[in-house]
């Protein structure tokens, strides 16, 4: 379990494990309106090296982005009305060789994606800025990595209710 305590440290740990990411990856980003899977989108498409601004793919479902070595193509489902819609876009085929995918409410269309993805789920915590963020590898493709994403999400990893120091929020 992960938490964050600012928009910037949600984009941080995008960034972070962008750097783990593999041509054909998904990701799944779950959590309620407002959790902050866009942020977490903007720091994993500027770890790609994506330099143009990243914007919430709500009204548009699709965009596609350069990054340095690898494309992102981040997608938002929300607007979707039916499985059917979500199979029509062709989203296994849009993974690509050199494309890293992400997926905003994607795990309301599982069906339609390919079996093999990283879970990234926010949720909000206690404090209006607090996210909880939890990573669940899914097939053999993230599972692999297990250990070299621990690594790199040490810095998130803090013990449930405890506090870092520094923070001035009254409890
Ligand atoms: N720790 C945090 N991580 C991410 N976003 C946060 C955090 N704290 C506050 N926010 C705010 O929550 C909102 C998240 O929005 P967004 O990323 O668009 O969410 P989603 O895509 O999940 O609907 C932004 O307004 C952001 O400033
Ligand atoms: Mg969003």
């Amino acid at each position: 379990m992960l938490t964050t305590k600012a928009p910037k440290e949600t984009r941080a740990l995008g960034e972070a494990l962008a750097d783990l990411a593999h041509a054909g990856d998904l990701l799944v980003l779950a959590g309620e309106m407002g959790a902050g899977k866009t942020a977490f989108a903007q720091g994993f498409g500027s770890g790609l090296g994506v330099e143009t601004p990243i914007t919430s793919p709500t009204f548009t479902i699709v965009r596609e982005y350069v990054g340095r070595a690898l494309a992102l193509h981040h997608i938002d489902v929300y607007r979707l009305d039916s499985m059917q819609e979500a199979g029509d876009l062709g989203l296994g085929e849009m993974l690509d060789e050199a494309a890293v995918m992400l997926v905003e409410w994607g795990d309301a269309i599982l069906p339609a994606l390919p079996t093999d993805y990283l879970e990234v789920r926010i949720t909000f915590g206690d404090g209006d800025d607090d996210r909880r963020i939890e990573l669940t590898p899914v097939g053999a493709a993230w599972s692999a990595r297990r250990r070299s994403i621990s690594e790199t999400v040490a810095p998130w990893a803090h013990d449930a209710g405890a506090s870092a120091g520094g923070a001035s929020d009254p409890c």
